[in-house]
């Protein structure tokens, strides 16, 4: 399906046959702003916390592994099956746009999925499902491979600043492929199996991963530098090997990627989330309990952990999967701290943190160069009694007593910041936006409840009652 263009001139002529961008603009801004799930509720959580945690949770599969991984199951013509798919709704929402593409699945377990893509039977992204997260951008490079075309809009996701997309961009162009960007929708081609060298001007995990997934079919050589060292970009390397590919230098810098002439199938185990156990970690911290995690790679976790242990958290890892959290003594330090690029700590742990920090003593200082403006959920800390207060890319918090108020997530890690927020509240927090929870936590009100954190639905406690 390779079609040569040789100038922005013809996209005209590429855009009209294939109808690309035919959901009007008046239709795109009256879309939901979020995926619907079908299967889980957005009823408001109510939390009761104050109660020190306890006991043993098996942390869930990794969002941001899985996400990546569909999206590059496209490059296979053969069934595969994948362990570790959490059962959130950013998984239907990419499940739904590799289904348009081609892409046969079915679940076989709770965390088991088999995919099998015989051909890829559209090159368009869907416009309405590409809205609604950033990783759907993550199956350009396996169209582009695989269909030699790729159409693809700029995508949305959680709206924490300005997260632009030209580093994807800029790596398929030096790969040899050609990629217009009209109006917010890109279209990338190539005629040509992808070859060449790119350095990425920053640490991205998305670019990184649409590069390697561009790679890795053909018969050119592509060395990328500068490229993440993220879990996630080394999740994916993984699995694309597993299923034939020739990636080399995985968990440097450098990678180096062979093209194959095509990958075959096989099953793969995905990555445990660290971003969820973190959350608990941080549960477990501001609600002064004891709490032990189970199927963690701590390696993912060790920037959490090290800050953890320097505000006066026991740690404990009990072997390479099971860390226990030890709050109980009640005496904690404030801290300072910068996010950055893993293997330093995550910009997505820092509103979980910040929550913790708002329980502790003294003036804490988080600073986050990555998204400078991830700060919306401060406003949310201080209804519950929070002192935080933003000031350039940092939040300056004051340690203090929080207390129960009805709150509002505006995104997946700025409402699983005020769950911590509530584990430490003795009266009620009610939580709104919970859409946003569930597009990055499985189960969380189960899951709360099982550590001893007194939760509910809103809905549910009002139907009891009746
Ligand atoms: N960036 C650019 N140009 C690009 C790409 C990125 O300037 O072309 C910048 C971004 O604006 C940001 C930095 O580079 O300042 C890092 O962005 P990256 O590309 O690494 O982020 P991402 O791949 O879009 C993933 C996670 C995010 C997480 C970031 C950073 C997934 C699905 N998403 O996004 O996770 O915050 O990496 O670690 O893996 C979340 O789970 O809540 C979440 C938002």
């Amino acid at each position: 399906m390779a079609i040569s263009i040789a100038s922005k001139e013809v996209i005209g002529s590429i855009s009209n046959r294939s109808n690309f961008g035919k959901d009007s603009r008046a239709e795109r801004t009256n879309m939901p702003p979020l995926f619907e799930s079908k299967t889980m509720s957005n009823a408001p959580l109510i939390i009761r916390g104050g109660n020190p945690v306890s006991g043993i949770l098996p942390v869930n599969p990794s969002k941001n592994a899985a996400l990546p991984i569909i999206a590059a199951s496209l490059l296979i013509g053969e069934p595969i099956v994948l362990n570790g798919v959490p059962r959130l709704s950013d998984m239907e929402c990419i499940l739904e746009i590799v289904k348009s593409l081609g892409a046969n699945f079915e679940w076989i377990s709770q965390h088991s999925l088999r995919i099998h893509t015989p051909e890829i039977t559209s090159i368009e992204a869907p416009y309405s499902l590409v809205s609604k997260m950033r990783a759907s951008f993550n199956v350009l490079g396996p169209l582009l491979a695989r269909a030699g075309e790729a159409r693809i809009s700029m995508p949305g996701g959680c709206s924490f600043g300005v997260r632009p997309v030209d580093q994807h961009v800029k790596a398929l162009r030096a790969m040899g492929a050609t990629v217009v960007e009209n109006n917010g929708d890109f279209i990338a081609v190539r005629d040509r199996p992808l070859t060449g060298r790119f350095v990425f001007d920053l640490l991205t995990v998305g670019g990184t991963q649409n590069a390697i997934s561009a790679a890795t079919l053909g018969t050119g050589i592509v060395r990328l530098e500068n490229a993440s060292i993220d879990p996630d970009v080394i999740d994916l390397c993984n699995f694309l090997n597993t299923m034939g590919a020739k990636i080399h230098g995985i968990g440097t810098h450098t990678l180096e990627i062979e093209g194959v002439e095509k990958l075959h199938g096989g099953e793969y185990n995905i990555i445990p989330d660290r971003l969820e156990a973190a959350t608990f970690m941080l549960v477990a911290a501001a609600s002064r309990g004891i709490l032990t995690l189970t199927n963690a790679n701590l390696a993912h976790l060790r920037s959490v952990s090290a800050k953890l242990i320097e505000a006066g958290v026991g740690i404990l890892e009990m072997d390479n999967t099971t860390v226990r959290i030890d709050a109980s003594s009640n005496k904690f330090n404030p801290l300072h701290l910068s996010v950055a690029e893993f293997p330093g700590f995550p910009t997505d742990v820092q509103p979980m943190m910040s929550a913790f920090l708002a329980t502790v003593p003294g003036t804490s200082r988080i600073t986050d160069r990555i998204y400078p403006t991830r700060f919306g959920y401060s406003a949310e800390l201080n209804r519950l009694g929070a002192k935080t207060e933003v000031l350039d890319s940092s939040i300056l918090i004051e340690g203090t007593r929080l207390h129960g108020a009805p709150v509002k997530a505006a995104d997946i890690r700025a409402g699983a910041a005020l769950v911590v927020a509530a584990a430490a509240i003795e009266g009620e927090t009610r939580i709104q936006g919970v859409e946003f929870l569930n597009r990055g936590y499985e189960n969380l009100e189960q899951r709360l409840m099982s550590i001893g954190v007194d939760t509910t639905r809103d809905g549910l406690r009002l139907a009891n009652a009746s």
